[in-house]
């Protein structure tokens, strides 16, 4: 830890005077599953649902974010966890101007997870699993990943080469091999309007 480091946190202006500002309560909402599960798909009709109700959002997914912010990190487990840390740290500022984050990234492990709890804090962090399965995720194969994965032209590939950890405890479960995209999406929105206008 530097010790030159000065914090100016008591004089910014405070999350609560920008969420009253925005007419809502900031928080992260953390889609997590296989590749080709539907994790942005999903986060996006979700933005617009709640764009439509005046709900403002950012949504940040693995392939905006590492050709960015990230692009210096690969996909072994170490990279993972650092470019989990960095999303949760950014969307801490998000949550901190009020705004509504929706966070689409595979997040393997329970332990990245669990950091990215710890750095969001229990209370903005809202955990959504988009379950699909393996088989379903390597049938759909939108981005021709699976294929190159199994062809061995790609290292490390989730459900291939690494495991993924379900989630244990998800806030919502979102079975897209069986539900509909409107369904999911009605899930969520029903469940997270609530919860963003409860802070007034
Ligand atoms: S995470 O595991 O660190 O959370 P992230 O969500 O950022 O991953 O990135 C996943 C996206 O990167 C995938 O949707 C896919 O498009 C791409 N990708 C490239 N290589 C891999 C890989 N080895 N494993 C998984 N996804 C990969």
């Amino acid at each position: 830890m530097n010790n030159n480091i000065y914090s100016v946190f008591d004089k910014i202006l405070g999350r609560k005077e920008k969420e009253l500002f925005l007419g809502q309560g900031g928080c992260v909402l953390w889609f997590t599953g296989l590749s080709g599960a539907g994790k942005t798909t999903i986060a996006c009709c979700v933005e617009r649902e709640l764009a439509s109700r005046g709900i403002l959002t950012q949504v940040l997914d693995g392939d905006n974010i590492r050709s960015g912010l990230n692009k210096n990190l690969h996909f072994d487990l170490e990279s993972r966890m650092e470019n989990i840390r960095r999303i949760a740290e950014v969307s801490k500022l998000f949550v901190n101007c009020g705004v509504v984050t929706l966070n689409c990234f595979i997040s393997p492990e329970r332990d990245m997870r669990k950091m990215a709890r710890d750095i969001i804090g229990e209370n903005d962090f809202f955990e959504i699993y988009v379950d699909a399965s393996l088989e379903m995720c390597e049938i759909r194969d939108i981005k021709g990943l699976y294929r190159k994965a199994r062809a061995g032209e790609i290292p490390n590939f989730t459900g291939i080469h690494q495991e993924y950890e379900e989630p244990e405890n998800p806030a919502i479960h979102l079975r897209t091999d069986i539900e509909s995209l409107e369904s999911c999406v009605k899930t969520v929105v029903d469940i997270v309007v609530p919860k963003i206008k409860a802070v007034l």
